[in-house]
């Protein structure tokens, strides 16, 4: 089944400039933006006011904004896609909005109602529904952030926020597409640590990850592959993916313990895994059990999930001195499966079991 959800009244202010939208075959990811935005302001003891959606633009912080000192803001991704009969439809936005309610305490940050921020999600992607670029493989992705906004250089949490949501027609993350990629076993640095906050779409988890991401890059390669922070024993993430590995016939994936994000894709691959009689298992993976299913041939396939890129192959993995490649180094054909059977979903080619798809309407006034 497809949900449809009303939306409340979200002023709405059309730009009288529209921009020339980019050309569905060199859209890359997050480099154009569409025409509106949505923005609400907090502030503590009134809760959200003024929800409305207005012309994309610049706005002013005083430099003195919380966020830009104590790091109090995260983000949230997801995306909205065009359907066979033309209509838009968003892929798991009620989940997207609930992960972004739940991380913001672990911020001292406000919680969006999750049915505020999708009603706002809603409101905007039906103002920009032409952005929404129909080829296969492109959607309107939507970025959802919240930061702190008050002038204030007293650490504490701020007092007032804004939450804002922007979108950008994308095409596929990886400039390689669905070519598997390298992967850097990193045995130093860290992602995150139990009991920090790298369950949460916190913007600094990214930042920290980025000095990282360059050295694999000057290693030749694309992403990273995260250990736990404890022991550097075992598998975490892959760049800022979820990742399974399928060692002989059991689809592996880590467990949620705290500092590991809560993929929605991740949850689409586990969903549909058992929907299909696969065993699926979340439970901890050592680097050195990866290396031993390799030596014994049993090591199949590895794979990262994310909104972004949705399913990527891992085809290889690059320590210090010493290669492994993954099956063939090809994409394994669980990964292809998963890829064709999630992004069938999306675009609607397929019927909605698990009511994942929201058909975008605007509201009536
Ligand atoms: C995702 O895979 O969706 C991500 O988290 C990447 C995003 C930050 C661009």
């Amino acid at each position: 089944m497809t949900s449809s959800v009303a939306t409340p009244s979200i002023h709405v202010e059309r730009t009288r400039t529209p921009r020339p939208k980019p050309k569905e075959t060199e859209l890359g990811f997050g480099r154009h933006f569409a025409d509106h935005m949505f923005i609400a302001d907090y502030v503590a003891g009134r809760g959200w006011t003024a929800p409305r959606v207005v012309p994309y633009a610049p706005f002013s912080l005083e430099p003195a904004a919380m966020v830009f000192h104590y790091g109090q803001a995260m983000f949230e991704g997801l995306k909205a896609f065009r359907l066979p009969d033309g209509q838009v439809a968003l892929f798991r936005v009620d989940r997207h909005c609930q992960r972004m309610a739940k991380g913001a305490p672990w911020l001292s940050m406000p919680a969006p109602d999750p049915d505020f921020l999708q009603s706002a999600i809603v409101t905007l992607v039906a103002t920009d529904r032409e952005w929404v670029p129909a080829s296969r493989g492109t959607a309107l992705y939507v970025r959802p952030t919240l930061i702190a906004t008050q002038p204030s250089l007293g650490v504490r949490p701020s007092e007032t926020y804004s939450l804002f949501v922007i979108t950008s027609p994308v095409g596929a993350y990886y400039t390689g597409g669905l070519k598997p990629v390298r992967i850097w076993v990193e045995r130093e640095r860290v992602r995150a640590v139990r009991g920090g906050i790298g369950a949460v779409k916190a913007a600094g988890n990214y930042a920290a990850s980025l000095q990282v991401a360059e050295h694999a890059r000057e290693k030749g390669c694309d992403q990273v592959l995260w250990l736990d922070a404890a022991e550097r024993r075992f598998v975490e993430e892959v760049g800022t993916m979820n990742v399974f590995l399928v060692i002989g016939n059991e689809l592996i994936t880590p467990p949620l313990t705290g500092s590991i994000l809560a993929g929605i894709t991740r949850d689409a691959v586990i969903t549909l895994a058992r929907d299909w009689g696969l065993a699926v298992a979340e439970r901890p993976i050592a680097l050195d059990e990866v290396e031993a299913a390799h030596r014994n041939g049993l090591l199949k396939e590895a794979f990262g999930t994310g909104t972004a890129a949705v399913i990527q192959s891992v085809g290889t993995l690059v320590y210090d001195g010493g290669e492994l490649m993954i099956g063939d180094g090809r994409t394994g054909s669980l990964a292809q499966r998963l890829y064709d059977a999630i992004t069938r979903l999306q675009y609607g080619d397929d019927p909605d079991p698990h009511d994942w798809r929201t058909i975008v309407s605007m509201p009536s006034a």
